[in-house]
């Protein structure tokens, strides 16, 4: 009997006495599609009864008796040491235990949530947790967190602060989750959990996605299903460095741990100081993984997501077609170009400023955000002047937290930087950038004032890159004391949140991107501020397929930028047409990433009728509901999603050959989401095919689709000179009435 069987058992004796005290004191918290139940009774430890699909009142009064007495709900370190916990401190006199008992339950509504929290006490030493749970009803979206308030005269050290834990009954339990690294992120591997501590965790201190992502799936009914079994999404929000642990032990559960990383980062908690926990987001759905990507999409485009409920703009952003080679010319002449294909905003990317020290490469300049003269002569307003005779937008790449040992703004202020005391700093990108102190007011006054200098000089600024092209390399703040060095990467997260607070106070219209080198940035902890994600550096359409599968998991696509690039790529080289490569950008929120002057005249003007046809379709792709049909790491030669409207009335449909071998058997893909008893007309958008599909201008019942789809040709009809071996296609879905 392993010690948290001994405790339960205890708990056991206790119930046994004050059976309708024990169950009166079970709090069930629901969403419209699930519960979490929590045994609460005061001085008692806090127990998990239950998390799954909505329960009724008749089922949660006989839970324990259906299902055991539960596990502790936020397990503490010392009185029992075995299992793993959530949370452990050291008290001033050297102890190292907690013992949490339950004081309190309350519940308030707020921003149209409901937030149930449990207040609990140590036993001796004068602390206070309180276990939060809010709840997003129609979303289906719980999110938990934990205030720890020191309540005593004297410092205490937090040296374990999870914001959440599940018990989850063992079975065949799978985990998913998403690893990659730069032109390469998002990489989905899910593999049954077996014995022993799976660790998924970051320690960057800047860019929490690049290597390996906080959000994962639990599917508890085998291998995951788009369609089928039950599955929990958990995605903590947290910009720094996370920890997600799941510890399969010798008993029933797995225990799954989600919070910030507390390797290297105790934190010392002052007296009346409360330290707070990122919450951490959590999904339920009985019918596979792709009802939890729904959720939290739905979810982050109402409630997380700047500026969620707007339509994003279609851009050329210049870095692909250009690098640091930026001037005038050349990006009047991509602004006419894009205006040409209809696009709605242009970006200039890096290689736009510094002046004792010009921005050629990625080795000078930032930190000192003064345009190169040299480079734009008439400066910023020259480029918003020329965006607006092209009826365009104009938007601007940055990367604020950072500086170059070759800056200005280094040469002033070495102390800004991080860097351990009597050492060199271990520099990043082009041997000389170096992370901003963020820590530290004063360097988040710089940061801020950046972009509000930027903002407000060129208040017609519509849109911010906002890039981070490094890790914390070497540990320590020139800012915090000696005994404060452990919080450096909780102080740089913190200062980075109220950066953004301030700017987006000020500026909540300005459309924001996080990028990190690519998708170093694509977590919930970011998007209150970012309007969206920069996925990867690697713009190859068909390595985007499965990055975006990846993304697209937690993510919505009204975030996703997914750009059409140059052929060969450059990344990977790879040749692929133009109607491929927009295929796949057409299934994001669409942008360029090219130079429009190495395109035929031909390509312009199948890209500009692609554009044309997606703004017809953005509302579906940018808010509908997303359903994933067929994966491309099922490796069955075609991947295949599609995007339905609220009203079901429109959907698009999406199909990309992921290989090319002759004869082969390709699936036919049957589509989801529609409504069976409504009829839709089948047009076929991007075509390059002479001759129309043999459904094109066809209709059929969502049934029909739903049970049989539709048999897509495996090559495209076209001029034997223009016959390639890739084929995609874009449908649109409408009903007709
Ligand atoms: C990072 C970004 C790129 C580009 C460059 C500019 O690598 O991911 O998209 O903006 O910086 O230096």
């Amino acid at each position: 009997m392993n010690c948290r069987s001994i405790t339960l058992l205890f708990a056991a004796i206790v119930s046994m006495i004050t059976v309708t005290d024990l169950a009166a004191r079970n709090v069930k918290i629901d969403t419209d599609n699930s519960s979490i139940i929590i045994n609460a009774e005061n001085g008692k430890k806090l127990s998990h009864l239950y998390y799954g699909s909505k329960i009724s009142e008749t089922d949660a009064a006989n839970i324990t008796q259906a299902l055991g007495k539960g596990n502790l709900a936020y397990p503490d370190y010392g009185m029992i040491t075995l299992p793993e916990t959530a949370i452990a401190m050291i008290q001033p006199d050297g102890n190292m235990t907690l013992d949490l008992v339950v004081d309190n339950v309350s519940s308030r509504k707020e921003n149209g949530a409901n937030i149930t929290t449990f207040t609990l006490k140590d036993t001796y030493y004068p602390i206070i947790v309180t276990v939060n749970y809010r709840t997003w009803q129609g979303e289906n979206v719980m999110e938990t967190w934990t205030e720890i308030k020191n309540n005593g005269k004297k410092n205490v050290t937090l040296t374990r602060f999870a914001s959440g834990h599940l018990p989850i009954r063992g079975g065949d339990v799978w985990l998913t989750h998403f690893y990659g690294n730069a032109k390469n992120e998002a990489r989905m591997e899910s593999s049954p959990l077996e014995h022993g501590l799976k660790v998924i965790k970051n320690r960057s201190g800047v860019r929490n996605s690049r290597y390996a992502h906080s959000e994962v799936l639990l599917s508890l009914d085998g291998k995951p299903a788009e369609d089928k079994g039950r599955v929990i999404g958990a995605a903590l929000e947290y910009n720094g460095n996370y920890k997600v642990k799941i510890d399969t032990d010798q008993s029933n559960n797995h225990y799954f741990f989600s919070g910030i990383n507390e390797e290297d980062s105790q934190y010392i908690l002052t007296p009346g100081e409360t330290f707070i926990t990122p919450p951490l987001a959590l999904a339920w759905s009985s019918n596979g993984t792709g009802e939890i990507s729904r959720n939290f999409h739905k979810w982050a485009r109402k409630h997380k997501l700047a500026n969620g409920e707007r339509e994003r703009k279609i851009l050329l952003n210049s870095w692909e077609g250009v690098y640091f080679k930026v001037n005038e010319k050349e990006m009047a002449n991509m602004m006419k170009n894009i205006a040409d294909m209809g696009g709605e905003l242009f970006v200039m990317d890096d290689g736009w400023f510094g002046t004792k020290y010009p921005r050629n490469n990625g080795s000078a300049g930032l930190g000192d955000w003064v345009v190169d003269t040299k480079k734009l002569p008439n400066g910023i307003n020259g480029l918003i002047k020329e965006a607006k005779k092209n009826g365009i937008d104009f938007g601007i790449w940055i990367e604020p937290e950072m500086t170059n040992t070759k800056s200005e703004l280094y040469e002033k202020h070495p102390e800004y930087i991080i860097k351990p005391a009597n050492r060199e700093p271990v520099t990043g990108r082009g041997n000389t950038q170096l992370v901003l102190d963020l820590a530290n007011p004063k360097v988040q006054d710089i940061v801020y004032t950046v972009v509000d200098t930027l903002l407000t000089k060129y208040p017609e600024i519509d849109y911010i890159k906002w890039d981070a092209n490094m890790d914390i390399l070497n540990h320590g703040s020139q800012y915090l004391t000696k005994d404060n060095q452990s919080h450096l990467y909780i102080e740089y997260e913190k200062g980075l949140r109220k950066v953004l607070d301030r700017i987006r106070s000020k500026y909540p219209d300005v459309t924001i991107q996080a990028c990190s080198a690519g998708g170093g940035r694509v977590n919930y902890g970011f998007l209150p501020w970012f309007d969206e994600y920069w996925v990867s550096d690697n713009t190859d359409a068909l390595q985007r397929i499965y990055l975006q599968w990846g993304i697209s998991q937690f993510f919505p696509a009204i975030g996703m930028s997914s750009h059409i690039s140059a052929s060969p790529n450059h990344q990977t080289h790879r040749i692929i047409p133009i109607k491929y490569r927009t295929d796949v950008a057409m299934s994001g929120r669409l942008g360029m990433e090219i130079q429009p002057d190495n395109m035929t005249d031909k390509e312009k003007e199948q890209t500009k009728k692609a554009i044309d046809e997606y703004k017809s379709i953005r509302p579906i792709v940018q808010f509908g509901d997303l359903y994933r049909l067929l994966s491309p790491y099922d490796d069955k030669g075609v991947a295949s999603l599609m995007y339905v409207n609220d009203s079901k009335d429109k959907a698009v449909f999406y199909w990309w050959k992921t290989r090319t071998f002759a004869n082969d058997m390709l699936p036919r893909v049957l589509m989801a989401g529609l409504d069976p008893d409504k009829n839709y007309t089948i047009r076929e958008l991007n075509r390059i095919d002479i001759k129309p599909l043999s459904f094109e201008g066809k209709t059929y019942s969502g049934k029909f689709l739903m049970e049989n789809g539709l048999e897509i040709p495996q090559n495209h009809k076209v001029a034997k000179q223009n016959e390639t071996d890739w084929s995609s296609r874009v449908l649109l879905l409408e009903v007709n009435n």
